[in-house]
């Protein structure tokens, strides 16, 4: 079986953070979020994956997965010239994908329980698709599935719907048979101009193929927004030290729910609350309170500052007494305080902002 990663798209709601590279390469617990995606296929036995890539500097995503071999898999780079939705990006992998199943995984899609075994109950099977459901609050921001009460089977695949019939999203990992590229082909873009997965697999299903479902146990997160990021960072953070597929470095400490990095220094006269996790090279100075729920980039410092629900990026540099929450601080900003504040701030900061308050 083949893996396919959808790196493309836009990002438009996590500017200023995606005017500078694909949303997919931002860090989860100091991980890019699509490398848990390639982590997922590569731990269900599945290494030969394409990557589709669009035209948000598609380079950084080849420079950091390479071809493959330094994360154990073989990539296929696929281009997308403009975001024209996510069946058009399936279409473009008939030649990579031939004759085999295959499993399409969203970049931006986090999944805690992997896909193990959902994979080895779509590959034993003659089922023509196979979907995951995850019951939500907000049903109209995914594609949603109504099931028959009586017959347990789906009735209907709509994309985001005003007024929801069911709270149970499509989450963005689909077991696919080649059948799936005959219905792409007569596909017709939707009100938002794309080729929809969704509309691909109501047509599967109007022709008469089977698809079956799953219920997702553990979470799932769509990255979507700042907040999403936000969440998802936390969820993974909860989990370190208990789930395999989390752990970040082989070489890196960790203490509880505290994991830190080669080479970091910490002062004692910081105050660190887990979960946390520090990346290699960082200087946690006098003064610092970080945690709960912080990631916190390579080579970054950080001196007199208070930190929670936030993610730092690499690189940063942080030297004031500002109290930072539920921020998002991208590669290379600086941010330091002319004046003595003990304020709390909510920023986004996209790649290399300077900030003096
Ligand atoms: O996350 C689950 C949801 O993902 C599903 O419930 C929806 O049915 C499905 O349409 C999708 O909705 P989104 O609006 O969240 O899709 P988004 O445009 O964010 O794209 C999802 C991922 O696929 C994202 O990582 C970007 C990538 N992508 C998207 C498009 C449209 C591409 O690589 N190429 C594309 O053309």
């Amino acid at each position: 079986m083949k893996g396919i990663i959808l790196h493309g798209g836009h990002g438009t709601r996590l500017r200023p953070l995606t005017h500078t590279g694909p949303k997919q390469l931002l860090p989860i617990a100091n991980k890019p979020m699509s490398q848990y995606a390639l982590e997922d296929f590569r731990e269900a036995g599945i290494t030969d994956i394409g990557i589709i890539i669009g035209d948000v500097y598609p380079e950084k995503v080849k420079e950091y997965y390479g071809n493959g071999e330094n994360f154990g898999v073989k990539i296929t780079y696929i281009y997308q010239d403009k975001p024209k939705g996510i069946s058009h990006a399936i279409k473009l992998c008939k030649d990579f994908v031939g004759k085999e199943k295959f499993i399409v995984y969203l970049g931006d899609n986090i999944l805690r329980k992997g896909l193990i075994d959902y994979k080895k109950n779509f590959e034993s099977s003659s089922i023509d698709a196979m979907i995951l459901l995850c019951k939500v609050d907000d049903p109209s921001r995914f594609g949603i599935a109504e099931i028959n009460s009586n017959s347990n089977a789906i009735e209907k695949i709509i994309e985001k719907p005003k007024e929801p019939k069911s709270d149970l999203a499509v989450i963005g990992v689909y077991f696919l048979t080649p059948k799936i590229f005959d219905v792409i082909d007569v596909l017709k873009p939707s009100a938002r101009g794309e080729l929809e997965i969704t509309e691909a697999l109501q047509l599967l299903m109007n022709n008469g193929n089977s698809i079956k479902y799953e219920t997702v146990t553990g979470w799932w997160k769509d990255t979507g927004t700042p907040e999403d990021i936000l969440h998802a960072n936390q969820l993974v953070l909860d989990s370190i030290g208990k789930e395999n597929q989390f752990v970040i470095d082989k070489d890196a400490i960790i203490k509880n729910n505290i994991v830190i990095g080669n080479n970091s220094e910490i002062s004692t006269d910081s105050h660190l609350e887990g979960p946390l996790i520090i990346g290699n090279n960082c200087k946690v100075g006098s003064g610092v309170r970080l945690g709960p729920n912080v990631s916190v980039g390579n080579n970054t410092v950080l001196e007199n500052c208070h930190i929670d629900n936030s993610i730092l990026m690499e690189n940063c540099e942080i030297s004031s007494n500002v109290h930072l929450s539920s921020s998002i601080i991208a590669n290379g900003s600086k941010i330091e305080a002319n004046n003595e504040t003990h304020d709390t701030y909510q920023l986004l900061l996209g790649e290399r902002s300077q900030l003096k308050i």
